[in-house]
């Protein structure tokens, strides 16, 4: 079978590594791809014209689509295919309502008892100041549409979380900011679990932690993440099976009720508290960079349970997972993230890649004249593997130490909660 990956980043490189190895691939496509991928046709498409993309589904004969990032899904590029009988992998532009409205997804936590914090939606500045007077601080503000991570305020006092409902509804965000939801602060531990969906039944998949912040210590601005290990710690089997049944399933009734039944990977962020697993918020995608850790666990072919997704044919056959951690670390471009800069020449790449249990994808490079370049905020994923955190760590700061990139930087203690952790252990 004929497969086009849609995407660029370290997501989708770690989803062509773990394609490759399916018996039933015949050939892998990507658009646009990027300079790792090895055995990939990258071809420039523009994926915001459906039907280009279904015209070169017909000319290479693709059999299965597979979308990345959340835009294509939005903007419903799987109902166009489907329209067109070429099948994909990911959630209709009905069912990406999950990631694409903050709003939708609360109101499916309203009605269909999906533990998550209190909130209000609004579309006029005055009420939303009101409630947020009315409920005080801590308390988080967001922007209702997708905001490339960067339209969520967490706000510790009242005068900041006015000023969040200011920014955006004075068109920080763009459309995404015209209407707002104000909900309570969760405290605990964050994780993101992952399921597959076919419309009707879910499937668990792998769970993650990841660092948001860009600098050691958990400080400084927020980004798309820094690093990531799996799998959480904090997801026990029986926290991940109160996840699956308070808050998978019923998402997968209520969409369904929705008249969108949802398939394709269902990503939810959580917050693991004293009350338990809640929802934070859901994403219609893998994440990046979770996927670089949870794929190189997974022992079982991934094409055919991507494809069960699409058919609706996913069987209760638990995944299976390897038991080591996988612990990725991200080479960012200095700069990062408001203003990272490009062009910067990359070298030894080989070097860390050949030591044993370490993959180098790449997230934002750039072939030119023979020498790969710079050319994006997050640059590369270092990912290695062990039998602990601490393990998988040392082998994955090992591997960076042999690349030779003067132009980035990364952080220094990804995974310290679980290695804090497994200290506490033994
Ligand atoms: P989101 O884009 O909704 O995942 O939010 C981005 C980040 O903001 C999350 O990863 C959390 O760290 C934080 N956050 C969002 N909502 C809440 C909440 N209700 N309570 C505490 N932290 C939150
Ligand atoms: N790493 C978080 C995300 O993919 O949204």
């Amino acid at each position: 079978m004929n497969i086009l990956l849609i995407g660029s980043g370290g997501r989708e490189h770690a989803l062509a590594n773990a394609l490759a190895k399916s018996p039933r691939l015949t050939k892998l496509f990507a658009a646009p791809g990027n300079p790792g991928m090895k055995d990939v046709e990258c071809v420039a498409l523009d994926v915001s014209d459906h039907a280009a993309v279904v015209n070169f589904c017909r000319l290479m004969s693709i059999g299965f689509v597979v979308v990345g990032p959340e835009a294509p899904l939005v903007a419903g590029l799987v109902d166009d295919l489907d329209k067109a009988g070429i099948k994909a992998f990911g959630p209709s532009k009905a069912a990406a309502q999950l990631e694409g409205s903050k709003g939708f997804t609360k109101d499916l936590c309203r009605d269909f008892d999906i533990p998550t914090a209190a909130y209000e939606r609004f579309t006029a500045a005055e009420p939303a100041k009101a409630y947020i007077g009315k409920r005080g601080a801590p308390i988080v503000v967001k922007a209702d549409g997708l905001a490339a991570g960067k339209g969520v305020i967490v706000a510790m006092n009242v005068e900041e979380a006015l000023a969040a409902v200011d920014t955006i509804f004075g068109g920080a965000f763009g459309a995404a900011g015209a209407e707002v939801v104000v909900e309570d602060f969760l405290e605990g531990e964050e994780a993101s679990f992952f399921a597959l969906c076919d419309g009707e039944r879910a499937l668990a998949f792998a769970s993650a932690q990841d660092h948001k912040r860009v600098g050691d210590g958990d400080t400084g601005p927020n980004t798309g993440g820094m690093g990531a290990y799996s799998p959480a710690p904090v997801m026990t089997p029986e926290v991940s099976e109160r996840v699956m049944r308070e808050i998978i399933e019923p998402t997968m009734r209520g969409m369904k009720a929705r008249g969108a039944p949802y398939k394709g990977v269902l990503f939810a962020g959580l917050m693991i508290g004293p009350k338990g697993p809640q929802l934070i918020e859901f994403n219609a995608r893998f994440g990046d960079p979770e996927t670089q850790v949870m794929l190189p666990r997974v022992q079982d072919d991934l094409l055919e349970l991507l494809l069960a997704c699409a058919d609706g044919a996913l069987t209760g056959k638990p995944v299976n997972l390897s038991p080591q951690t996988a612990l990725t670390v991200v080479y960012a471009a200095k700069g990062y993230p408001d203003n990272p800069e490009r062009g910067t020449e990359i070298r030894n790449l080989d070097k860390a890649a050949s030591l044993p249990g370490v993959m180098v994808t790449h997230a934002g490079t750039k072939a030119e004249g023979g020498k790969l370049l710079a050319n994006g905020g997050r640059v590369l994923n270092v990912t290695a593997m062990g039998d602990s955190v601490r393990a998988a760590q040392s082998r994955a700061y090992e591997a960076l130490a042999q690349i030779d990139w003067p132009g980035g930087f990364y952080r220094r203690d990804i995974g310290w909660r679980a290695v804090e952790r497994e200290k506490a252990s033994h």
